[in-house]
């Protein structure tokens, strides 16, 4: 457990680590390529690491470099091979998702299996498209939840499936599985979900294409594929975890910070949006394209923030964002609408409700619905108990919370932070002394 106090002003600079999306596709299509391919600024978080152990169960040489650099031995398009146990997901969606597409089309069975919090999230929306491609998967308790065996099968069909939610991990299970298809596969999702798949697989050498239609939603097309090529993959910071500096640095008055080298991809920036829409002060300083994702220092200037409505396609581009975004509301003047946000019910934990519980445990006016929340913002919130329930970015929001609340505020189970940025307690210390 770790105890927050009310902060003197934030100061100073910041690199954050590395995009956790984009550190798991670094490795997975590292290891479906030919050659090595060298990642620098990748995430040893929890989830990513999990990522890292699949790979190696199947087969394939992951190693770190004295410099910090991940390379990845990658094998070829059909070179993993079968693994001797259960592959061990451990907390993360992104990787028994993404790595579901790629073991659908392989010539072996395998298992996935992660902690109870992953056991229990939805997995019929990708056993849904990818068993229309022909992928043989099967939830070993019935409940359309891992554990998953699946029999892979080396003559999926390409398909186009209309997807009900704007999820980039659907998305990226049926591509991934397209790449191995008969003919052509696409997608089409209700907004535009990040696509970091999109880019980093043609940056490999795939053949993809995204349409933009004039409701919003979004069609991406893949090929069939050959053979992907390594890469050398520089990962941005990442902007969800970006997310707890802005709004430290934004809520506790005095403050100004300088984050460095954070990825604004669109389809991950709406944070950046919404809170100049509630007032922020933000300045994009040195963007940067980079090798597809572009990039920018941030500098973040505490600021007076008035309540707003988030809704419809911005949602996708900011849904890991909500629990910060929330916290953010409650310090704003007036009422903030979250809606179109059912999709934060099969998180980590269902964040409507712990965001609520626990916003409403500091004092904070707001209520639940069904598909987000509305709060009342404005009252001074107090120090209170946070039950994260294990899920790290409740832990960091409500670590941010506490900093500009009166009394001190109690984070439990707070190495839940480990899944996405190890070392996120110390980082916001260096700041605040
Ligand atoms: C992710 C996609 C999002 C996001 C998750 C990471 C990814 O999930 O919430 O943290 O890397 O593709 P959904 O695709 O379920 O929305």
């Amino acid at each position: 457990m770790r105890q927050i106090k009310s902060s003197s002003p934030l100061k100073g600079e910041i690199t954050i680590p590395g995009d956790k999306s984009i550190s798991h596709r670094s490795i997975m299509f590292g290891a479906l390529a030919k050659g090595v391919t060298s990642v620098r600024h990748f995430l040893e978080g929890a989830d990513c690491l999990s990522t890292i152990g699949c790979f190696r169960q199947m087969g394939i040489e992951i190693q770190k470099e004295s410099d910090g650099r991940i390379l990845v031995h990658g094998k070829g398009i059909r070179g993993l091979t079968a693994p001797a146990a259960t592959l061990d997901v451990g907390n993360s969606g992104t990787t028994t998702r993404l790595i579901s597409g790629i073991l659908s089309a392989q010539n072996f069975t395998s298992v996935l299996s992660g902690d109870a919090s992953l056991n229990s999230r939805p997995m019929g929306r990708i056993i849904h498209p990818l068993s229309m491609m022909g992928a043989q998967i099967k939830s070993l308790r019935g409940n359309d939840c891992a554990p998953l065996q699946i029999d892979g099968r080396m003559d999926l069909h390409g398909i186009h499936y209309d997807s009900p939610v704007a999820s980039a991990q659907v998305k990226s299970a049926i591509l991934l599985a397209g790449l191995y298809a008969d003919r052509e596969t696409s997608v089409h999702e209700p907004a535009l979900s990040r696509n970091h798949t999109e880019l980093m697989l043609s940056q490999f050498g795939a053949d993809l294409h995204t349409e933009i239609l004039k409701d919003g939603s979004a069609e991406i097309r893949i090929s069939p594929c050959e053979e992907l090529y390594a890469q050398d993959i520089l990962v941005p910071g990442d902007i969800s975890s970006a997310a707890y500096f802005i709004a430290a640095a934004l809520l506790v008055p005095g403050s100004e910070v300088l984050i460095k080298n954070v990825g604004i991809n669109e389809t991950r920036a709406g944070i950046l949006k919404v809170c100049k829409d509630m007032g922020a002060d933000i300045t994009y300083l040195n963007q940067n394209q980079g090798a597809g994702e572009p990039t920018a220092d941030l500098l973040v200037r505490s600021s007076s923030l008035h309540g707003v409505c988030i809704e419809g396609t911005v949602i996708p581009t900011l849904i890991d964002e909500i629990p910060m975004i929330a916290v953010l509301a409650a310090f704003a003047r007036g009422q903030t609408i979250i809606r179109d946000a059912a999709e934060l019910k099969v998180k980590e934990t269902d964040r409507i409700r712990t965001v609520t519980e626990n916003l409403k445990a500091m004092g904070a006016d707001v209520t639940p619905t069904d598909d987000g929340m509305i709060i009342q913002g404005g009252k001074p919130l107090h120090g209170a108990e946070i039950h994260p329930y294990m899920d790290h970015r409740i832990a960091m929001a409500f670590a941010v919370a506490g900093l500009a609340s009166e009394g001190e505020t109690t984070i439990l189970e707070e190495q839940c932070v480990n899944v996405s940025y190890p070392g996120f307690f110390e980082a916001l210390h260096t700041l605040t002394v």
